[in-house]
C-alpha cells in the first residue's frame, strides 16, 4: 500500500454519532469515533495496557474508554485517565497508542495513511462530483487486494465478456485506445468498443479521433474511481484496503437529473440494483485472479487495451518508490 496518501476507508455513516467502531483497514486494527466537536478520531485499536480492543468499549465525554480496565483515550491516542490510579494522578506520556489524521468529507471517512498529522494535502475527489449530485450506495467485501479490484474497474476489455447480458450487450469486443491522460495523480482514459465484423482492428491512442473517445473514466490515486456515463449520471467507487487479501468496495450511483425528494430515492434504488448486478458479475471473475495483488513487474502479458491498468501499475510503483526515499 502507498504511504502518505488520503484513503477513503469508510462511509461517513459507519462512524456512529455516539459510540465507537472498530474496523480493519490498510492491514491495521483501527477504532473510530466522533469527538464532542464532531472531529473524527482514528486510533490504533489495541489498548496500550493489556491489548484489549478499545472499540469494544464506549465513548465518555468525547474520549474512548477501554472496556477492560477503563483507560480513557483522547483523539491524539493519549491516555487521559487510568481509573485504578485515581483521577488526581497525572498520566505519564508513555501511555498512548498511534493515530492517523482522519476527516469526514464527500460522505466518506478518510485517513491520511502516514505519520504526518498537520499541513496535509487536500483530500482528493472528482471535481464534478463535489456539487449537485445525489447518490445511493452499495458496500461489498471482496476477498482480493485493492489493486485487483480497482484494475477491474479500469479494464475496458472485459465488458462484452463479463457483462455480456448487461452493460456489455452487443458483443463489442474490439477496443479503440484507450487514450490516457494524467493530471497530477488523476488518470483519465477515453475508449470506444466496437463489434468485430472482420474489417477493423484495434486503434492505438494516436489514431483515435474525437468520435472514438466515446466513454471516459477516471481514477485518483490511490483508491477512488469515476465512470462518466453521462453529464448527469455517474458511477463512483472507493476501494478501501482491508489488508493484502481483502477490500471493501463502496460503489455509488450518482445522478443529478432528479433532485426531488422521494423520486430521487426511487431512482437511487434502481441505480443500486443495477450496480449490484454488474458488480456481482465482476466479482465472480475477479476473485479467481492469481495472484491476489498486482505490481509493476509481474508475470502477466498485457495487451494494448490494458493501457489504463499498465498506467496504474506504473504510477503506483513510482509512488511506492517515492515513499521509500
Ligand atoms: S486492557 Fe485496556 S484498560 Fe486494561
Ligand atoms: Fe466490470
Amino acid at each position: 500500500m502507498i504511504r502518505n496518501k488520503w484513503y477513503a476507508i469508510l462511509d461517513a455513516k459507519e462512524v456512529p454519532k455516539k459510540g465507537i467502531i472498530g474496523v480493519r483497514r490498510l492491514g491495521e486494527k483501527l477504532a473510530f469515533w466522533r469527538t464532542a466537536d464532531n472531529q473524527i478520531a482514528c486510533i490504533f485499536d489495541k489498548c496500550c495496557h493489556r491489548g484489549a480492543s478499545i472499540s469494544a468499549g464506549k465513548i465518555i465525554n468525547g474520549h474512548a474508554q477501554c472496556p477492560f480496565h477503563g483507560f480513557e483515550y483522547d483523539i491524539d491516542g493519549k491516555v487521559t485517565l487510568i481509573p485504578a490510579n485515581g483521577r488526581k494522578k497525572e498520566v505519564a506520556e508513555r501511555y498512548k497508542v498511534n493515530t492517523y489524521a482522519a476527516k469526514e468529507k464527500y460522505g466518506f471517512i478518510w485517513i491520511y495513511w502516514g505519520e504526518e498529522k498537520v499541513n496535509l494535502p487536500e483530500i482528493p475527489f472528482f471535481e464534478d462530483l463535489k456539487t449537485n449530485f445525489h447518490y445511493s450506495q452499495i458496500i461489498d467485501h471482496w476477498p482480493m487486494h485493492y489493486t485487483r479490484c480497482i484494475e477491474n474497474q479500469m479494464d475496458v476489455v472485459h465488458i462484452p465478456f463479463v457483462h455480456h447480458n448487461t452493460i456489455g450487450k452487443g458483443g463489442k469486443t474490439v477496443v479503440y485506445g484507450p487514450k490516457v491522460k494524467w493530471e497530477g495523480n488523476q488518470l483519465t482514459w477515453y475508449v470506444k468498443n466496437l463489434v468485430d465484423d472482420g474489417s477493423i482492428e484495434a486503434k492505438g491512442p494516436n489514431e483515435m479521433g474525437e468520435e472514438d473517445e466515446l466513454f471516459s473514466l477516471q481514477i485518483i490515486m490511490p483508491n477512488i474511481w469515476h465512470n462518466i456515463i453521462a453529464e448527469k449520471v455517474r458511477v463512483f467507487a472507493a476501494f478501501a484496503p482491508i489488508d493484502d487479501e481483502n477490500t471493501m468496495i463502496y460503489l455509488r450511483f450518482y445522478q443529478s437529473f432528479m433532485p426531488i425528494w422521494g423520486i430521487r430515492h426511487i431512482v437511487g434504488f434502481f441505480g443500486k440494483i443495477s450496480s449490484r448486478i454488474i458488480l456481482n458479475q465482476d466479482k465472480r471473475v475477479v476473485v479467481t485472479q492469481l495472484p491476489k495483488y498486482t505490481q509493476m513487474k509481474m508475470d502477466e502479458k498485457l495487451i494494448p487495451g490494458d493501457r489504463p491498468i499498465a498506467e496504474f501499475r506504473k504510477r503506483r510503483d513510482e509512488l511506492m518508490k517515492e515513499d521509500k526515499q
